[in-house]
């Protein structure tokens, strides 16, 4: 015996989903798998809310949407059918087959959620003064103009009370040497990353970049259809051999603290990097992602700061002094690519959204800029310190050759050790710790690299006690 419809209709009471929206629904499945099929009565309303216990008006409302969207048809006198011309339709292609075609790489029923241990580059955004942040946000909203919500096309490069803030604070705390309108505010500095990209690159065009190195840069040059010149790390940086001819165009550097491995660029290397790209006119893109942390120094002094020749691009972000879902970057540009970089930016997305771009000056205006990082210096430092102890007294086979800065540390393994397979096994027990060679092309000395300031010295401790069991391990165990 044929089924009632209603008997194969699901409903959640307390979903998140309206009772009226999972009807419609349920309806065009029962449609699409031709349970109900073209010409065919529908149950009336009266009969179809008594059976599934719903409101009449919840049924005659889901009835109307079907209406509109064709499904069914109304016949005066005789009731609502199913459409009649949905006989000629390919309906195979309705929602759950395209569904089934759509990519996994972002799944997004995990949500959002926070890094597990020891995830690198992850600010804690539990310290972040949200209260403070919002009523700024609410106060800009209440008192600004209402131009802050219309396009502003003619600001590619972002709002000028940011761009002259960070101006003060670059010059202040980096010694980068710009003019407020060198400043692009991008979103994140991975925007900066591949515009850049686009501008500076074409097919067959020489990248120099670290090996181990960041694979959003490496992502974005390969995008360009770069070629890549790899250069080794050693405790003193990037090390690239500068007797090259002219056909590097660009070189990639983390000057002050080296992604993934945290080793900082010597001066020595600094001035000849500087001048390699003067004399080749190359130019140089310095990605300063998390200087703002040192620990027992001031910070170092910006790559930018030796150029005299218009060379360097100093890139930075928000991402780890503020939090990153925020997604501002900034970028310092030498005056020649000032033009072309907005004209870019505006073809990508116009401008980045301007409330944001509005809240953060005024909380670099204020000074709760300056007192925020303070305080993640204070608090990160602490958990370094604990990390390293802790470290020490597990007895972990590693060695942190350095440990002066940052958001992460790398911890080299011994040369024979296979980190890929130490990372995996690490990963089964929840760890989150990427081997060094993950971010490598080439063979390069193993270790795995340990994010600390996102995790309390709690679970600091906790977790690396759990990967003191994988690490002392030296076979599965
Ligand atoms: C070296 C390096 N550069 C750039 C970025 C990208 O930061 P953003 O969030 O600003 O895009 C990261 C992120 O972890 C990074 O590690």
């Amino acid at each position: 015996m044929r089924k009632q419809p209603s008997t194969l209709i699901v409903l959640k009471r307390r979903g998140r989903v309206s009772l009226q929206s999972q009807l419609v629904g349920n309806l065009k499945e029962l449609v699409r798998t031709m349970i109900l099929r073209p010409g065919e009565g529908v149950p009336s309303t009266r009969e179809l809310a008594r059976d599934l216990q719903i409101s009449r008006n919840t049924v005659v409302q889901a009835y109307d949407r079907l209406v509109g969207e064709g499904y069914l048809e109304a016949h005066p006198r005789r009731g609502l059918f199913v459409s009649r011309s949905l006989a000629q339709t390919n309906l195979e292609i309705s929602q759950p087959e395209a569904a089934a075609n759509l990519p996994t790489a972002f799944p997004d029923s995990v949500g959002v959620a926070l890094p597990r241990p020891f995830r690198p580059c992850q600010p804690d955004v539990r310290l972040f003064p949200i209260a403070l942040w919002s009523r700024i946000h609410g106060r800009i909203l209440r008192a600004g103009s209402p131009a802050l919500l219309a396009y502003q096309s003619h600001l590619p490069l972002g709002l000028p009370a940011l761009r002259k803030a960070l101006a003060d604070y670059l010059r202040e705390s980096r010694g980068v040497k710009c003019d407020w309108r060198q400043i692009a505010i991008t979103s994140g500095s991975q925007q900066a990353l591949f515009l850049l990209a686009q501008l500076l690159l074409r097919p067959g065009l020489i990248v120099a970049m670290e090996d181990p190195g960041y694979p959003g840069a490496r992502l974005a040059w390969n995008h360009a259809g770069a070629r890549l010149r790899l250069a080794s790390v050693d405790s003193e940086g990037m090390k690239l051999s500068l007797t090259d001819n002219c056909s590097t165009r660009l070189i990639y550097v983390t000057p002050s603290r080296q992604f993934p491995t945290g080793a900082c660029l010597t001066l020595g290397r600094r001035i000849a990097l500087v001048q390699f790209a003067g004399e080749s006119k190359a130019f140089i893109i310095e990605d300063d992602y998390d200087s703002e942390f040192r620990y027992s120094r001031p910070p170092l002094q910006s790559l930018q700061s030796l150029d005299s020749f218009g060379r360097v691009i100093y890139v930075g972000s928000m991402s780890k002094v503020l939090f990153p879902s925020l997604r501002i970057g900034y970028v310092v540009l030498p005056v020649s690519l000032i033009e072309p970089f907005a004209a870019l930016k505006s073809l990508a997305d116009d401008h980045s959204p301007l409330l944001d771009q509005a809240t953060l000056a005024q909380f670099i205006e204020t000074g709760a800029f300056a007192r925020y990082i303070r305080r993640c210096r204070r608090e990160y430092g602490d958990r370094l310190q604990t990390f390293l102890e802790s470290a020490s007294k597990l007895g972990l086979p590693l060695k942190f050759p350095h440990t002066d800065g940052g958001m992460n540390v790398a911890g080299l393994l011994d040369r024979q050790a296979d980190d890929r397979e130490i990372a995996g096994r690490l990963q089964r027990i929840g760890l989150d710790i990427p081997a060094i060679s993950s971010y490598a092309i080439k063979r390069v000395h193993p270790g795995l690299i340990f994010g600390f300031t996102a995790f309390s010295p709690a679970t600091i401790k906790k977790s690396l006690e759990a990967a003191a069991r994988v690490l002392v391990c030296p076979v599965q165990c």
